[in-house]
């Protein structure tokens, strides 16, 4: 089978869908080749990812990797979802095909640019 069953499950049931009307922070970023776009909220309580949503307009492998990478660092300290990996993504999923792997970079990226919103909106390093 192309895909595993926890891509499947993480696909056809989303976690942490939707949007954080009043987050600390929001990254957006999207892949120029297939054009998919993931957003990113999250809300940080004594510096924890104390609640993340996210919204993903692309692949179901980008929609599998959103979901397990929230799931991933929510009620994590910052610090700690900084180093989320696409890497620790796909493998948290069983694996991705080869041609897939960008979607699980998405993720990370997304995680990040919505950790360094929130430092720039707060006027950290
Ligand atoms: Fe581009 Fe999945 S095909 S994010």
């Amino acid at each position: 089978m192309l895909y595993s069953e926890k891509v499947m499950d993480h696909f056809t049931n989303p976690r942490n869908v939707g949007t954080i009307e009043d987050a600390d922070g929001i990254g957006e970023v999207g892949n120029a080749k297939c054009g998919d776009i993931m957003r990113i909220y999250i809300k940080v309580k004594d510096e924890i990812i104390d609640d993340v949503k996210f919204e993903t307009f692309g692949c179901g492998s980008a929609i599998a990797s959103s979901s397990m990478a929230t799931e991933l660092v929510k009620g994590k300290p910052l610090k700690e979802a900084l180093k989320l990996t696409n890497k620790a993504v796909a493998e948290a999923l069983d694996g991705l095909p080869q041609h897939k792997l960008h979607c699980s970079v998405l993720a990370e990226e997304a995680i990040r640019a919505a950790i360094n919103d929130y430092y720039d909106k707060k006027g950290t390093e």
